[in-house]
């Protein structure tokens, strides 16, 4: 069934710092995912906080909002038939030891931490994240 939606990705800091923005932003693009929005951002440790905040109970919390605020990100707005399945699918698993070959965390991430790419998990969660990035 034919479903546009718009969900959140960031681009993390590991991914920014290596100049692989533009080659993921065209892996959207290639799968169909329009890019509606984009910025480049340095966002704190409390705000990266509040992004996490379903993480709060997880050992890897505090390291991984440390992580998010420690460079810049590029954070985007993709539109498209299925766009929340289809931008995880894009990206593969969380450890890019195990992602799928070609996927973005396969093909750029270094580890589960500093794996390139963030992607909503759900429409729910892809809507309070856009509204986390780009509520005016
Ligand atoms: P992301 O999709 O941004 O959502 C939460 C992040 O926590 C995840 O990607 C990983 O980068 C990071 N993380 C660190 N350790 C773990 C872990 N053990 N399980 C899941 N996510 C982890």
């Amino acid at each position: 069934m034919s479903s546009i939606e718009q969900t959140l990705s960031i681009i993390k800091p590991d991914a920014v710092e290596r100049n692989l923005t533009d080659k993921i932003k065209t892996i959207f693009t290639e799968n169909n995912l329009k890019i509606k929005e984009t910025k480049k951002l340095h966002i704190t440790k409390d705000e990266a906080s509040e992004f996490y905040k379903v993480h709060q109970s997880k050992p890897f919390y505090n390291d991984l909002c440390g992580y998010l605020s420690s460079g810049p990100i590029v954070v985007l707005i993709l539109e498209g038939d299925n766009a929340v399945k289809i931008n995880r699918k894009l990206m593969g698993a969380t450890d890019p030891k195990k992602a799928e070959e070609n996927t973005i965390r396969k093909l750029y991430g270094i580890s589960i931490d500093k794996n390139s790419v963030h992607g909503s998990d759900s429409l729910e969660n892809a809507k309070k994240e856009i509204d986390f990035f780009f509520k005016s």
